[in-house]
């Protein structure tokens, strides 16, 4: 997959301080600085934001391949794991072909991942390796491969705001609008999105499939988890295509972009499906979280109703303009810190070393 050398790490750890001052630049690549670079070198501000998605991949591919030892298909395109049949029973809840869409999420982010270190090092540039940060443990639960880790799928906080921003017409978060959780329980606490033990799975003979509540619990939170990670995609890479000076680079980033708004448009699609729980408790952790009936008041409405997976379009550059149905948010300033503060707060990196952080720390500086 990815070379593993010691160089390579160290190349990426002393790189990542000049992928921060790059991406502070920010300026928007005018029409004049673009140049095709599909021969020779390309420069060093494009090399780093290639790095910086880079590293993002690597994180995106270490989580995806958790969620597809336990719920996914394990085959050789994604090898590793044996699946936990009522994790993944329970996930299919969402819809019939979860694991295939699982599977296929997995085998994505893998080969952005391996896709962009080869692009990097057919230009002569550094790559990004995070192997020396593979040090969280995996879950316990049968099913997944006992190796280490770069992310912490087991005490999540997730962010299920992108579900009312992309259902607003009139706020968009590039001119300062927020916009509430549709799952607020999610939002405070820590959840896991896999099965952390086998007492997590223990089938439930008084429920439809013995899947227990919190089974059910643990494959919804995933199902939104899916869709929190995919839109931070989906904003990324048009955040970081206003920086880059080459065709090539532009054709690269926009290529992969529009496939992390399929995961998304997917999985916002499959998050409404989630069957409604109340008040559903962690029985290692106590804490508790509420599925709530989306279509139905308090909640329904363009805010809320779960149909409406498509962006509603919203205001765009100014509020003079029409509304428009786009991505958001799409503004590139501090395009780096966004990505890695999200991250951070959605627990993703509970146990990494303080190494970690500080690489996180210089991508920040963006
Ligand atoms: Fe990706
Ligand atoms: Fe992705």
């Amino acid at each position: 997959m990815v070379d593993n050398s010691g160089s390579d790490r160290r190349a990426f750890l002393m790189t990542s301080a000049l992928a921060g001052a790059a991406l502070v630049a920010g300026a928007p690549s005018a029409v004049a600085q673009i140049t095709s670079s599909s021969k020779g070198r390309i420069s060093r501000g494009d090399a780093a934001i290639l790095r910086f998605l880079a590293a993002a991949e690597i994180i995106e591919t270490d989580l995806w391949q958790q969620y597809n030892e336990l719920g996914g298909i394990q085959d050789s395109e994604v090898p590793g794991g044996s699946g936990s049949p009522l994790y993944t029973l329970a996930l299919q809840q969402l819809d019939g072909d979860m694991n295939q869409y699982i599977h296929d999420n997995t085998e994505d982010e893998l080969t952005h991942e391996v896709f962009i270190n080869a692009y990097l090092a057919s230009k002569g540039a550094d790559t990004v390796n995070l192997d020396k940060f593979r040090t969280l443990p995996s879950s316990k639960a049968t099913g997944a491969q006992q190796i280490g880790r770069l992310t912490n799928l087991m005490r999540l906080t997730v962010d299920t705001s992108w579900w009312t921003r992309y259902r607003s017409r009139t706020k968009n978060p590039d001119f300062g609008d927020s916009f509430p959780d549709a799952i607020p329980s999610l939002a405070v606490g820590q959840h896991t999105a896999i099965p952390r033990t086998d007492d997590d799975v223990k089938p439930d003979p008084t429920k439809p499939n013995n899947i227990s509540d919190f089974t059910q619990a643990i494959a919804n939170t995933a199902g939104f988890h899916f869709a929190f990670i995919e839109q931070g995609g989906t904003s990324l890479y048009p955040k970081l295509a206003q920086r880059v000076t080459s065709v090539e680079v532009l054709r690269i980033v926009l290529s992969i972009g529009g496939t992390e708004i399929a995961h998304f448009q997917t999985w916002h699609d499959k998050a409404g499906n989630a069957p409604h729980l109340t008040n559903v408790n962690d029985p290692k952790t106590g804490v508790k979280v509420t599925f709530p009936d989306l279509n139905s008041p308090p909640l329904g409405g363009e805010n809320f109703q779960t149909n409406l997976i498509m962006p509603e379009p919203c205001p765009f550059l100014s509020r003079n303009f029409p509304a428009c149905s786009i991505i958001r948010p799409t503004q590139t300033m501090g395009a780096a810190m966004g990505a890695a503060q999200a991250l951070a707060a959605d627990g993703l990196f509970i146990g990494q070393t303080k190494e970690f952080f500080e690489l996180l720390t210089d991508c920040r500086r963006g």
